[in-house]
Protein backbone atom coordinates (compact mmCIF):
# COMPACT_ATOMS: atom_id res chain seq x y z
CA UNK A 1 0.00 0.00 0.00
CA UNK A 2 1.25 3.68 -0.89
CA UNK A 3 -0.29 6.13 1.76
CA UNK A 4 -0.10 10.01 0.39
CA UNK A 5 -0.22 10.80 -3.06
CA UNK A 6 -1.55 14.12 -4.17
CA UNK A 7 -5.11 13.89 -4.50
CA UNK A 8 -5.98 13.20 -8.51
CA UNK A 9 -8.71 12.42 -10.66
CA UNK A 10 -10.51 9.05 -9.40
CA UNK A 11 -7.57 8.75 -6.54
CA UNK A 12 -7.75 9.43 -3.04
CA UNK A 13 -4.33 11.41 -1.87
CA UNK A 14 -3.44 14.36 0.59
CA UNK A 15 -5.41 17.58 -0.06
CA UNK A 16 -3.06 20.06 -1.66
CA UNK A 17 -2.79 22.47 1.60
CA UNK A 18 -2.93 18.97 4.08
CA UNK A 19 0.17 17.43 3.70
CA UNK A 20 1.73 16.19 6.90
CA UNK A 21 5.05 18.47 7.14
CA UNK A 22 7.67 17.95 9.82
CA UNK A 23 8.35 20.88 12.11
CA UNK A 24 10.38 19.49 15.03
CA UNK A 25 12.13 16.70 15.88
CA UNK A 26 13.60 15.07 19.18
CA UNK A 27 15.32 11.93 20.55
CA UNK A 28 16.05 11.12 23.96
CA UNK A 29 18.27 7.65 25.59
CA UNK A 30 18.42 6.83 29.02
CA UNK A 31 21.65 7.54 30.38
CA UNK A 32 23.32 4.39 31.56
CA UNK A 33 25.56 2.96 28.84
CA UNK A 34 26.50 -0.69 28.72
CA UNK A 35 29.53 -1.31 26.15
CA UNK A 36 30.52 -4.59 24.54
CA UNK A 37 32.73 -5.38 27.29
CA UNK A 38 29.85 -5.10 30.33
CA UNK A 39 27.86 -7.84 28.47
CA UNK A 40 30.99 -10.00 27.80
CA UNK A 41 31.33 -10.34 31.46
CA UNK A 42 27.59 -11.60 31.67
CA UNK A 43 27.34 -13.51 28.25
CA UNK A 44 29.15 -16.07 26.14
CA UNK A 45 30.32 -13.48 23.54
CA UNK A 46 33.16 -11.74 22.17
CA UNK A 47 33.31 -7.55 21.71
CA UNK A 48 34.85 -8.83 18.06
CA UNK A 49 31.80 -11.15 17.39
CA UNK A 50 29.50 -8.17 18.29
CA UNK A 51 31.16 -5.78 16.56
CA UNK A 52 32.13 -7.92 13.23
CA UNK A 53 27.70 -9.43 13.14
CA UNK A 54 26.20 -6.36 14.29
CA UNK A 55 28.07 -3.29 14.32
CA UNK A 56 27.69 -2.10 17.64
CA UNK A 57 29.37 -0.91 20.32
CA UNK A 58 27.56 0.45 22.98
CA UNK A 59 23.96 1.23 23.81
CA UNK A 60 21.49 2.47 26.59
CA UNK A 61 19.75 0.22 28.63
CA UNK A 62 16.91 1.76 31.04
CA UNK A 63 17.26 1.17 34.51
CA UNK A 64 14.92 -0.85 36.87
CA UNK A 65 11.66 1.43 37.30
CA UNK A 66 11.77 3.36 34.34
CA UNK A 67 9.54 2.58 31.17
CA UNK A 68 8.73 3.32 27.68
CA UNK A 69 6.35 6.53 28.87
CA UNK A 70 9.71 8.11 30.55
CA UNK A 71 11.69 7.79 26.86
CA UNK A 72 8.27 9.02 25.41
CA UNK A 73 7.85 12.12 27.39
CA UNK A 74 11.72 12.94 27.13
CA UNK A 75 11.79 12.72 23.23
CA UNK A 76 8.20 14.36 22.89
CA UNK A 77 9.16 17.29 25.00
CA UNK A 78 12.76 17.99 23.03
CA UNK A 79 10.38 17.47 19.44
CA UNK A 80 8.15 20.30 20.99
CA UNK A 81 10.80 22.22 22.01
CA UNK A 82 11.79 22.17 18.65
CA UNK A 83 8.45 23.22 16.91
CA UNK A 84 7.09 26.55 15.65
CA UNK A 85 4.15 25.89 18.41
CA UNK A 86 4.34 23.24 21.30
CA UNK A 87 0.13 22.84 20.84
CA UNK A 88 -0.65 19.52 18.98
CA UNK A 89 -3.93 18.20 18.02
CA UNK A 90 -3.23 14.71 18.72
CA UNK A 91 -0.32 12.48 19.91
CA UNK A 92 0.49 8.87 18.44
CA UNK A 93 2.83 6.53 20.07
CA UNK A 94 4.69 3.73 18.22
CA UNK A 95 5.94 1.15 20.57
CA UNK A 96 6.68 -2.48 20.72
CA UNK A 97 6.92 -1.92 24.33
CA UNK A 98 3.62 -0.55 25.64
CA UNK A 99 4.08 0.52 29.59
CA UNK A 100 1.22 -2.15 30.07
CA UNK A 101 -1.06 -4.50 28.20
CA UNK A 102 -3.93 -2.75 28.84
CA UNK A 103 -4.64 0.86 28.21
CA UNK A 104 -2.38 1.69 25.61
CA UNK A 105 0.64 4.53 26.35
CA UNK A 106 -0.32 7.13 24.62
CA UNK A 107 -2.90 8.63 26.43
CA UNK A 108 -0.52 8.89 29.44
CA UNK A 109 2.16 10.39 27.93
CA UNK A 110 0.00 13.28 26.59
CA UNK A 111 -1.30 13.86 30.19
CA UNK A 112 2.65 14.07 31.57
CA UNK A 113 3.23 16.37 27.77
CA UNK A 114 0.58 18.69 29.75
CA UNK A 115 -1.12 18.36 26.31
CA UNK A 116 -4.42 18.40 27.64
CA UNK A 117 -7.38 15.96 26.03
CA UNK A 118 -5.95 15.34 22.67
CA UNK A 119 -6.80 12.43 21.38
CA UNK A 120 -3.96 10.16 22.12
CA UNK A 121 -3.28 6.10 21.12
CA UNK A 122 -0.55 3.72 20.44
CA UNK A 123 0.22 2.03 16.99
CA UNK A 124 2.44 -1.44 17.30
CA UNK A 125 4.18 -2.16 13.74
CA UNK A 126 7.56 -3.04 15.89
CA UNK A 127 10.88 -2.00 14.58
CA UNK A 128 8.40 -0.16 11.37
CA UNK A 129 6.46 1.35 13.84
CA UNK A 130 7.48 4.86 12.96
CA UNK A 131 6.59 4.75 9.29
CA UNK A 132 3.60 3.49 10.19
CA UNK A 133 2.85 6.11 12.69
CA UNK A 134 3.90 8.80 10.05
CA UNK A 135 0.67 6.80 7.92
CA UNK A 136 -0.89 7.52 10.69
CA UNK A 137 -0.23 10.89 11.86
CA UNK A 138 -0.33 11.86 7.91
CA UNK A 139 -3.71 10.48 7.48
CA UNK A 140 -5.36 12.75 10.63
CA UNK A 141 -3.96 15.89 9.48
CA UNK A 142 -4.89 15.03 5.48
CA UNK A 143 -8.63 14.21 6.72
CA UNK A 144 -8.92 17.55 8.70
CA UNK A 145 -9.21 16.09 12.55
CA UNK A 146 -5.88 17.33 13.59
CA UNK A 147 -4.11 20.20 11.84
CA UNK A 148 -0.67 19.17 14.52
CA UNK A 149 0.19 15.61 15.66
CA UNK A 150 3.29 14.74 17.97
CA UNK A 151 4.47 11.16 16.62
CA UNK A 152 7.08 9.42 19.07
CA UNK A 153 8.41 5.93 19.01
CA UNK A 154 9.90 4.74 22.07
CA UNK A 155 11.23 1.17 23.09
CA UNK A 156 12.44 -0.15 25.95
CA UNK A 157 13.27 -3.41 24.56
CA UNK A 158 15.54 -4.44 27.06
CA UNK A 159 12.50 -4.98 28.56
CA UNK A 160 11.32 -7.80 27.19
CA UNK A 161 14.78 -9.43 25.81
CA UNK A 162 16.03 -12.32 27.67
CA UNK A 163 19.19 -11.06 29.35
CA UNK A 164 20.79 -14.50 28.96
CA UNK A 165 20.07 -14.84 25.31
CA UNK A 166 23.18 -13.53 23.07
CA UNK A 167 21.55 -13.46 19.80
CA UNK A 168 19.08 -10.77 20.94
CA UNK A 169 21.06 -9.66 23.99
CA UNK A 170 23.76 -8.07 22.35
CA UNK A 171 21.53 -6.24 19.26
CA UNK A 172 18.36 -4.64 21.49
CA UNK A 173 18.30 -1.46 23.39
CA UNK A 174 16.07 1.70 24.67
CA UNK A 175 15.39 4.69 23.20
CA UNK A 176 12.96 7.52 21.89
CA UNK A 177 12.29 9.77 19.14
CA UNK A 178 9.95 11.90 17.71
CA UNK A 179 8.86 14.79 15.37
CA UNK A 180 5.93 17.09 14.93
CA UNK A 181 4.11 17.22 11.65
CA UNK A 182 1.93 20.28 10.37
CA UNK A 183 -0.56 20.33 8.06
CA UNK A 184 1.21 21.81 4.64
CA UNK A 185 1.94 21.94 0.85
CA UNK A 186 4.28 19.06 -0.37
CA UNK A 187 6.90 21.25 -2.16
CA UNK A 188 7.50 22.57 1.59
CA UNK A 189 11.03 21.75 3.13
CA UNK A 190 9.65 18.93 6.13
CA UNK A 191 6.94 17.58 3.68
CA UNK A 192 6.88 13.84 3.81
CA UNK A 193 6.59 11.73 0.52
CA UNK A 194 4.32 9.11 -0.03
CA UNK A 195 4.87 5.75 2.21
CA UNK A 196 5.18 2.29 1.53
CA UNK A 197 3.57 0.33 3.91
CA UNK A 198 3.53 -3.50 4.06
CA UNK A 199 2.97 -6.65 6.00
CA UNK A 200 2.92 -10.59 6.27
CA UNK A 201 1.78 -12.12 9.00
CA UNK A 202 2.27 -15.51 7.71
CA UNK A 203 5.61 -15.19 8.76
CA UNK A 204 5.09 -13.34 12.37
CA UNK A 205 6.23 -16.19 14.50
CA UNK A 206 10.12 -15.02 12.94
CA UNK A 207 9.68 -12.09 15.37
CA UNK A 208 7.31 -13.04 18.45
CA UNK A 209 7.16 -12.72 22.59
CA UNK A 210 5.25 -15.81 22.50
CA UNK A 211 3.32 -15.59 26.28
CA UNK A 212 1.69 -12.76 27.61
CA UNK A 213 -1.04 -11.76 25.09
CA UNK A 214 -4.93 -13.16 24.67
CA UNK A 215 -3.32 -16.51 22.81
CA UNK A 216 -1.24 -17.25 25.64
CA UNK A 217 -2.68 -15.95 28.78
CA UNK A 218 -0.86 -14.65 31.36
CA UNK A 219 -1.11 -16.93 34.70
CA UNK A 220 0.37 -17.27 38.11
CA UNK A 221 2.81 -19.81 37.01
CA UNK A 222 5.99 -18.60 34.71
CA UNK A 223 5.85 -19.33 31.18
CA UNK A 224 7.35 -22.17 29.63
CA UNK A 225 10.69 -22.13 27.13
CA UNK A 226 11.28 -18.55 27.85
CA UNK A 227 8.36 -17.51 25.99
CA UNK A 228 7.70 -14.20 27.86
CA UNK A 229 11.16 -12.96 25.80
CA UNK A 230 11.05 -11.82 22.98
CA UNK A 231 12.28 -14.17 20.21
CA UNK A 232 13.62 -13.78 16.52
CA UNK A 233 14.58 -16.00 13.97
CA UNK A 234 18.11 -14.26 13.54
CA UNK A 235 19.14 -15.37 10.14
CA UNK A 236 15.71 -15.63 8.24
CA UNK A 237 15.07 -12.13 9.50
CA UNK A 238 17.98 -10.74 8.13
CA UNK A 239 17.06 -12.09 4.79
CA UNK A 240 14.01 -10.64 5.00
CA UNK A 241 14.89 -7.27 6.15
CA UNK A 242 17.46 -6.96 3.27
CA UNK A 243 14.68 -7.93 0.92
CA UNK A 244 11.81 -6.09 2.09
CA UNK A 245 13.60 -2.67 2.57
CA UNK A 246 15.42 -2.56 -0.65
CA UNK A 247 12.16 -3.44 -2.38
CA UNK A 248 10.18 -0.99 -0.70
CA UNK A 249 12.77 1.87 -0.73
CA UNK A 250 12.80 1.22 -4.55
CA UNK A 251 8.72 1.72 -4.53
CA UNK A 252 8.80 4.58 -2.47
CA UNK A 253 11.71 6.02 -4.55
CA UNK A 254 9.01 5.42 -7.85
CA UNK A 255 5.85 6.52 -5.77
CA UNK A 256 7.80 10.03 -5.00
CA UNK A 257 9.23 10.48 -8.68
CA UNK A 258 12.81 10.79 -7.59
CA UNK A 259 16.07 8.99 -8.81
CA UNK A 260 18.40 7.08 -6.60
CA UNK A 261 20.93 10.41 -7.50
CA UNK A 262 18.02 12.43 -5.87
CA UNK A 263 18.67 10.53 -2.12
CA UNK A 264 21.24 12.89 -0.32
CA UNK A 265 20.75 10.77 2.71
CA UNK A 266 19.35 7.20 3.55
CA UNK A 267 18.48 7.07 7.38
CA UNK A 268 17.44 2.99 7.44
CA UNK A 269 15.82 1.44 10.77
CA UNK A 270 19.17 0.30 12.61
CA UNK A 271 18.58 -3.23 12.47
CA UNK A 272 22.30 -4.42 12.15
CA UNK A 273 25.24 -2.52 10.35
CA UNK A 274 25.30 -5.69 8.28
CA UNK A 275 21.89 -5.38 7.05
CA UNK A 276 22.28 -1.44 6.20
CA UNK A 277 25.37 -1.80 4.44
CA UNK A 278 23.93 -4.73 2.49
CA UNK A 279 20.80 -2.46 1.63
CA UNK A 280 22.35 0.49 0.81
CA UNK A 281 24.62 -1.84 -1.65
CA UNK A 282 21.92 -3.34 -3.34
CA UNK A 283 19.86 0.08 -3.67
CA UNK A 284 23.43 1.33 -5.00
CA UNK A 285 23.68 4.21 -2.23
CA UNK A 286 27.63 4.85 -1.19
CA UNK A 287 28.21 4.74 2.54
CA UNK A 288 28.75 7.84 2.66
CA UNK A 289 25.13 8.65 2.29
CA UNK A 290 23.71 6.60 4.82
CA UNK A 291 23.15 8.31 8.14
CA UNK A 292 23.73 4.97 11.06
CA UNK A 293 23.90 5.40 14.78
CA UNK A 294 24.22 2.01 15.37
CA UNK A 295 27.43 1.94 16.74
CA UNK A 296 26.39 4.01 19.51
CA UNK A 297 22.80 3.34 20.44
CA UNK A 298 21.90 -0.52 19.23
CA UNK A 299 19.21 -1.36 17.59
CA UNK A 300 16.07 1.13 19.42
CA UNK A 301 13.11 -0.84 17.67
CA UNK A 302 10.43 1.56 16.93
CA UNK A 303 12.13 4.68 18.17
CA UNK A 304 15.60 4.08 15.94
CA UNK A 305 14.60 6.43 12.60
CA UNK A 306 13.63 9.07 14.37
CA UNK A 307 16.15 9.04 17.26
CA UNK A 308 18.59 8.72 14.08
CA UNK A 309 17.07 11.58 12.34
CA UNK A 310 17.21 13.93 15.58
CA UNK A 311 21.13 12.81 16.06
CA UNK A 312 22.00 13.63 12.61
CA UNK A 313 20.49 16.79 12.77
CA UNK A 314 21.88 17.54 15.99
CA UNK A 315 25.25 16.84 14.19
CA UNK A 316 24.85 18.03 11.12
CA UNK A 317 24.88 14.99 9.78
CA UNK A 318 21.43 15.60 8.62
CA UNK A 319 21.05 18.90 6.84
CA UNK A 320 18.49 21.48 5.68
CA UNK A 321 17.25 20.42 2.23
CA UNK A 322 18.58 17.61 1.81
CA UNK A 323 16.65 14.12 0.57
CA UNK A 324 16.33 11.64 2.53
CA UNK A 325 14.97 8.06 2.08
CA UNK A 326 13.54 5.97 5.57
CA UNK A 327 12.99 2.80 5.12
CA UNK A 328 11.83 0.02 8.08
CA UNK A 329 11.52 -3.69 8.84
CA UNK A 330 10.21 -5.37 11.89
CA UNK A 331 8.10 -7.87 13.79
CA UNK A 332 4.95 -8.71 12.31
CA UNK A 333 6.20 -8.70 9.49
CA UNK A 334 5.92 -5.49 8.79
CA UNK A 335 7.82 -3.06 6.69
CA UNK A 336 7.71 -0.05 4.70
CA UNK A 337 9.38 3.27 2.71
CA UNK A 338 9.09 7.13 2.58
CA UNK A 339 10.85 10.00 1.34
CA UNK A 340 11.16 13.70 2.58
CA UNK A 341 12.86 16.73 1.97
CA UNK A 342 15.36 17.81 5.80
CA UNK A 343 13.65 21.05 6.81
CA UNK A 344 15.52 23.64 8.65
CA UNK A 345 14.55 23.13 12.11
CA UNK A 346 17.19 25.45 13.98
CA UNK A 347 19.11 24.90 16.75
CA UNK A 348 18.08 21.42 18.23
CA UNK A 349 17.31 20.74 22.17
CA UNK A 350 18.49 16.93 22.39
CA UNK A 351 21.43 17.53 24.62
CA UNK A 352 20.45 14.25 26.26
CA UNK A 353 20.48 12.14 22.73
CA UNK A 354 24.11 11.49 22.80
N1 LIG B 1 28.18 -14.05 20.56
C1 LIG B 1 28.82 -15.12 20.11
N2 LIG B 1 28.22 -16.06 19.36
C2 LIG B 1 26.93 -15.89 19.08
C3 LIG B 1 26.20 -14.78 19.52
C4 LIG B 1 26.88 -13.82 20.30
N3 LIG B 1 26.28 -12.72 20.77
N4 LIG B 1 24.93 -14.88 19.07
C5 LIG B 1 24.87 -16.02 18.36
N5 LIG B 1 26.08 -16.63 18.37
C6 LIG B 1 26.48 -17.88 17.75
C7 LIG B 1 25.32 -18.81 17.54
O1 LIG B 1 25.04 -19.56 18.70
C8 LIG B 1 25.85 -19.71 16.43
O2 LIG B 1 26.69 -20.66 16.98
P1 LIG B 1 26.71 -22.15 16.37
O3 LIG B 1 27.17 -22.00 14.96
O4 LIG B 1 27.67 -22.87 17.26
O5 LIG B 1 25.31 -22.65 16.47
C9 LIG B 1 26.72 -18.75 15.62
O6 LIG B 1 26.99 -17.62 16.47
C10 LIG B 1 26.05 -18.27 14.38
O7 LIG B 1 24.69 -17.93 14.74
P2 LIG B 1 23.74 -17.27 13.72
O8 LIG B 1 22.45 -16.88 14.37
O9 LIG B 1 23.67 -18.09 12.49
O10 LIG B 1 24.65 -15.98 13.48
P3 LIG B 1 24.55 -14.90 12.42
O11 LIG B 1 25.83 -14.71 11.73
O12 LIG B 1 23.32 -15.06 11.59
O13 LIG B 1 24.34 -13.63 13.38
C11 LIG B 1 22.56 -12.28 14.17
C12 LIG B 1 23.28 -13.60 14.32
C13 LIG B 1 23.52 -11.15 14.53
C14 LIG B 1 21.37 -12.27 15.11
C15 LIG B 1 22.14 -12.19 12.69
O14 LIG B 1 21.39 -13.32 12.33
C16 LIG B 1 21.36 -10.98 12.44
O15 LIG B 1 21.91 -9.89 12.47
N6 LIG B 1 20.06 -11.12 12.15
C17 LIG B 1 19.20 -10.02 11.99
C18 LIG B 1 18.77 -9.63 13.33
C19 LIG B 1 18.34 -8.22 13.36
O16 LIG B 1 19.01 -7.32 12.94
N7 LIG B 1 17.18 -8.09 13.85
C20 LIG B 1 16.64 -6.83 13.94
C21 LIG B 1 15.76 -6.59 12.76
S1 LIG B 1 14.15 -6.82 13.14
C22 LIG B 1 13.86 -5.78 14.36
O17 LIG B 1 14.53 -4.79 14.45
C23 LIG B 1 12.79 -6.16 15.31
Amino acid sequence: MTVGLPEAAGRPGYPADRHPVICGVGGYVPPDVVTNADLVARLDTSDEWIRTRTGIAARHFVGPGTATSDLAVEAGLRALKSADDSQVDAVVLATTTPDHPCPATGPSVAARLGLGGVPAFDVSAVCTGFLYGLATAGGLIASGAAARVLLIAADAFTTIVNPGDRSTAVIFADGAGAVVLRAGRADEPGAVGPIVLGSDGDQREMITVPAGGSRTRSTDEQPAHGDQYFQMAGRAIFRQAVERMTESSQQALAAAGWQLADVDRLASHQANARILAAVAERLDIDPERQLSNIERVGNTGAASIPLLLAQSAESGDLRPGQRVLLTAFGGGLTWGAATLTWPDLGPHPTPDAR
